[in-house]
C-alpha cells in the first residue's frame, strides 16, 4: 500500500510518499522561516497563503522522486490537527480533492501521533509498548503508547511547551526566529555552571511540566547590557535546566510504566544535548532510546505518510470529510476501527 502524506499544520509545507513494502520513497519540504522571520513568529494568514502556493509543486516533486503517478497511490493522509486552522484547511482541502478525483482513501492524521511514530521510519525501530516524550513548539507530553491510537497521556506542560520556552528565551537573548536551533548553537559557546536556573516541578511527585518560570528566571538573570559571553552562558544554563528537567521526568515515567523503550520526538528532539542526555540515562537504566533522524524531529510529511499508512494497514476506513481541528487532545484518539 502506498500513501501520500501532506503536512501543513504550521509553517512547513511538506509532502512525502510511504510504501508499505519499500519504506519511504520520497519527501519534499518547503520551510516558511524566511517569510515569518521579520515578524518574529508565524503569521497564520501568511502561512495559509504560502501553503496554497507551495503545495502543488511539492506534490508533483514528491511523486516524481518516488517514480509514481498519482493513480499508483492507495491513500492520501493529511495532518488534520492540532495546528493553525487556516493552514490545516489547505492540506485538508487539497488531500480531499485529490482523493475524490482519483478515488483514493483519505486519512486524517493527528500531528502528534505522526511525531511519535516518526522513529518507525528509521532502520532501528521501537516496538510497542513504549514511553514517548513529545517535545515540540506547541506540546510537551509524556505518553504511554500501547499501539497505534492507544495513548495515555501521563504528563504535560501546565503552561509553555518546551519549544515555545526555547523560542521565547531565544527572543530575550536577541536571537532570530525560530529560536530553538539558534539558542542551542549559542549554548554551545556557553560555559556550564555560571548561571543556575531551576528544574521546574522536579522536586515534587508527578509527571507534569512547567516552563514559563524558566523564562522569567532568564529575564531576571540577564544583565542590562549583556556581553556575548553572558548571553552564551545564559543559553547554556537554560539548555542544561531544560535537558535535566526532561531527563528527570522521563526517568520517573519509565519507572512508573516499566517500559523498556523510550521514543523522543518533536522539534526539540533535534536538540543534540537532549539526545545525548537521554541516551546516557537510557544506558544507565537499561532502557533503549529511539529518535527520528533530526530532520524528521521537526515538522515533515514523512511522518504523516507513515501514520496514515499505519492506520490504513490496520484496517481504518477512509474518511469522507475534511475535518480539521485546531485543538485535539491526543488522548481522544481511538484504536483503529476495523473495516466491516
Ligand atoms: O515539531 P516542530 O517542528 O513544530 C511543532 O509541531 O511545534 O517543533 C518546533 C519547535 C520550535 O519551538 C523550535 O524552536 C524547536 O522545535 N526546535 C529546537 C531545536 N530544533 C527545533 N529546540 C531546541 N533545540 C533544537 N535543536
Ligand atoms: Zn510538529
Amino acid at each position: 500500500m502506498r500513501v501520500l502524506g501532506i503536512e501543513t499544520s504550521c509553517d512547513e509545507t511538506a509532502v512525502a510518499v510511504y510504501d508499505g513494502d519499500r519504506g519511504l520513497l520520497s519527501h519534499a519540504l518547503h520551510s516558511q522561516v524566511a517569510l515569518h522571520a521579520e515578524y518574529g513568529g508565524v503569521v497564520p494568514e501568511l502561512a495559509s497563503r504560502d501553503h496554497v502556493r507551495r503545495i502543488g509543486p511539492l506534490i508533483r516533486s514528491a511523486l516524481k522522486d518516488a517514480g509514481l503517478a498519482i493513480g499508483d497511490l492507495d491513500g492520501i493522509a493529511y495532518t488534520a490537527g492540532p495546528g493553525l486552522v487556516g493552514a490545516l484547511m489547505v492540506g485538508g482541502a487539497v488531500a480531499a480533492g485529490l482523493a475524490a478525483a482519483h478515488d483514493l482513501r483519505l486519512v486524517p492524521v493527528h500531528h502528534m501521533e505522526a511525531h511519535l511514530l516518526a522513529p518507525m521510519l528509521e532502520p532501528r525501530r521501537p516496538e510497542f509498548p513504549f514511553l514517548a516524550l513529545l517535545v515540540s513548539g506547541g506540546h510537551t507530553l509524556l505518553v504511554d503508547v500501547e499501539g497505534i491510537g492507544r495513548y495515555q497521556v501521563l504528563g504535560e506542560s501546565l503552561d509553555d511547551a518546551v519549544g515555545e520556552a526555547f523560542d521565547k528565551v531565544a527572543k530575550l537573548l536577541g536571537l532570530p526566529y525560530p529560536g530553538g536551533p539558534a539558542l542551542a548553537e549559542l549554548a554551545g559557546h556557553g560555559r556550564p555552571g555560571r548561571f543556575d536556573f531551576p528544574r521546574p516541578m522536579t522536586d515534587r511527585p508527578g509527571l507534569d511540566f512547567s516552563f514559563s518560570g524558566l523564562k522569567t528566571a532568564v529575564l531576571t538573570a540577564l544583565p542590562k547590557d549583556p556581553s556575548p559571553q553572558d548571553r552564551a552562558d545564559i543559553a547554556r544554563a537554560f539548555e542544561d535546566a531544560v535537558v535535566e528537567t526532561l531527563t528527570i521526568k522521563c526517568t520517573r515515567a519509565l519507572e512508573q510504566t516499566g517500559d523498556s523503550s523510550l521514543v523522543v520526538a518533536g522539534g526539540v528532539g533535534a536538540n543534540l544535548r537532549l539526545r545525548g542526555a537521554l541516551e546516557q540515562a537510557g544506558a544507565r537504566n537499561g532502557v533503549q532510546v529511539f529518535f527520528p533522524r533530526r530532520e524528521f524531529c521537526t515538522d515533515n510529511a514523512a511522518m504523516v505518510a507513515y501514520a496514515g499508512w499505519a492506520r490504513l494497514a490496520e484496517g481504518q476506513r477512509a474518511d469522507g470529510g475534511i475535518p480539521v481541528r485546531a485543538r485535539w487532545p491526543l488522548s481522544e484518539l481511538k484504536p483503529v476501527p476495523v473495516a466491516a
